[in-house]
């Protein structure tokens, strides 16, 4: 069974707070009632209703501001406003403000009802959607990216506007940060679909073949050219070709791609045919494409075509807070792989998984996971089950990163002191409640640079 929604009732004629309440009660709300502006914030502030129903004129204050504050504590939850006729201006005002409907006195029951049911039905049904949207991306809306930090989020939510289109995408990261799974997210969320999605992975195929491979060739185009053969331009026809590893293709082989991208049109090696190609390009690469320009390695009109809309991954130490979720997900994958039942990860284990730096990044994090689970044959992973290096690593990153937080908090204090102290260290001392000594020692410590730089200069 669903919750109830809870209704917060304000209104100084208690009358009318008590008679509201009970025919919502009836209708299967849960009601809160209130009778002065001030009780009503309050109540506002501790319960967190879903809806609000205020008067507009009350004896100790303004239903504006009741209707404010509930919009600036609860954003979710509705306003609707109560007024009398010298009032409806107002009512109209409120709406403005953020209410949604508005009810006239003497109050009509029935009208009160159906307005309530109204406002519950909008709510749940942007409380679904919101939920709908959450679930979706985080487990298989967005294609199996997993993630709910916010540089995640921000992928998530460029996808969804670029991947309707038909633009040229370029996604750039490091190895392992989810470039391929990108793409194909890119392609399933967008009108084709239903059409093919062929992938060609640039690096593994030496130039000639490269270039058959895109645009296919004719029979005897070249030695060992038995047949005619289609390339992959034409297999992605009505779909999304993904050419990954873009940053690895030869000067000859980039003019070709540029040209294909400019006409839509391909030619056949060997041929003087051309073939119209209706195909969305994604291109992925790890490398950096704008310095690659800038030392003549990569064309500035291809880098520029491709990267119409470009879609940046953020390695994982830069979200390592989606660890857990990742962990979590790796794992219920890799026990229906290998027939395994680990049910939790101890917290210490969690934290040094957190805390490494995963150079490798989130194919580094699987393949380590996958380990674990292989040689585990208990029903959870421990710290003893985290591979050695990647224990001390992380002691080691925690340790440093706990020393520079100190560091700075000491260094922001000792700064302030100085300033309070126009400068002058005894004082300074004093109000730190340290030695003159130990405040030289720490300033030399924590920054000989500065402490050579405010040391009154010797008269000459
Ligand atoms: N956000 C994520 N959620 C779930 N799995 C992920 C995520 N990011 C990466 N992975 C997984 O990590 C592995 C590497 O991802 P992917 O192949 O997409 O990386 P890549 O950026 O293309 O790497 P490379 O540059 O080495 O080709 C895959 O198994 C992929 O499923
Ligand atoms: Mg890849």
């Amino acid at each position: 069974m669903t919750k109830p929604l809870k209704v917060i009732i304000i209104d100084d004629e208690k009358a009318i707070v008590e008679v509201t309440a009970e025919a919502l009660e009836r209708a299967g709300y849960e009601c809160i009632e209130a009778d002065s502006a001030k009780t009503g914030i309050k109540a506002i502030t501790e319960c967190r209703p879903d809806i609000v129903i205020t008067d507009l004129v009350l004896k100790d204050g303004d239903g504006m501001d009741v209707l404010r504050h509930a919009k600036q504590t609860a954003p979710d939850c509705e306003v609707i406003v109560i007024t009398g006729f010298a009032t409806v201006e107002s009512a109209v005002q409120a709406m403005q403000q953020g209410a949604l409907h508005y009810l006239r006195k003497p109050l009509n029951l029935d009208e009160l009802r159906t307005v309530v049911a109204r406002t519950a039905e909008r709510q749940k049904l942007a409380r679904d959607n919101v939920a709908l949207h959450a679930q979706l991306d985080q487990r298989f809306g967005l294609h199996g990216i997993i993630g709910n930090s916010p540089a995640i989020r921000h992928i998530f939510e460029a996808l969804r506007h670029i991947s309707p289109t038909n633009a040229t995408v370029l996604v750039t990261g490091e190895s392992g940060t989810g470039k391929e799974l990108v793409a194909h997210a890119v392609h399933n969320n967008s009108h084709r679909k239903r059409g093919p999605f062929v992938t060609l992975n640039c690096t593994t195929l030496p130039e000639g073949l490269l270039e058959s491979e895109l645009f296919g060739h004719e029979k005897g185009a070249f030695t060992g050219a038995i047949a005619t053969r289609k390339g992959r331009f034409e297999f992605a026809d009505g779909g999304t070709l993904f050419l990954d590893e873009i940053g690895e293709i030869s000067p000859a082989t980039q003019a070709k791609l540029l040209r294909v991208i400019e006409e839509r049109k391909i030619t056949r090696i060997g041929s003087n045919e051309t073939i119209d190609v209706d195909v969305r390009l994604i291109a992925a690469t790890n490398r950096n494409l704008e310095k690659m320009v800038g030392e003549g390695l990569f064309r500035d009109d291809l880098f520029y075509r491709l990267k119409v809309v470009s879609i940046h991954m953020p390695p994982l130490r830069e979200h390592a807070e989606d660890i857990p979720l990742l962990v979590d997900a790796f794992l219920k994958d890799l026990n229906e792989e290998y027939g395994k039942k680990i049910e939790s990860i101890e917290s210490e284990a969690l934290s040094a998984l957190e805390d490494y730096h995963w150079l490798g990044n989130v194919r580094e994090l699987r393949n380590c996971l996958e380990s674990i689970v292989v040689m585990n044959s208990t029903d959870r992973i421990g710290l003893a089950d985290i591979p050695a290096n990647i224990r001390t690593a992380s002691a080691k990153t925690t340790r440093e990163s706990d020393n520079l937080a100190l560091a700075n908090n000491e260094r922001r204090l000792i700064a302030a002191a100085l300033e309070r102290a126009d400068g002058n260290r005894e004082k300074a001392a004093r109000l730190l409640g340290i030695s003159l000594r130990t405040l030289y020692r720490k300033l030399k410590t924590l920054d000989p640079a500065r402490q050579h730089l405010t040391r009154t200069p010797r008269s000459k």
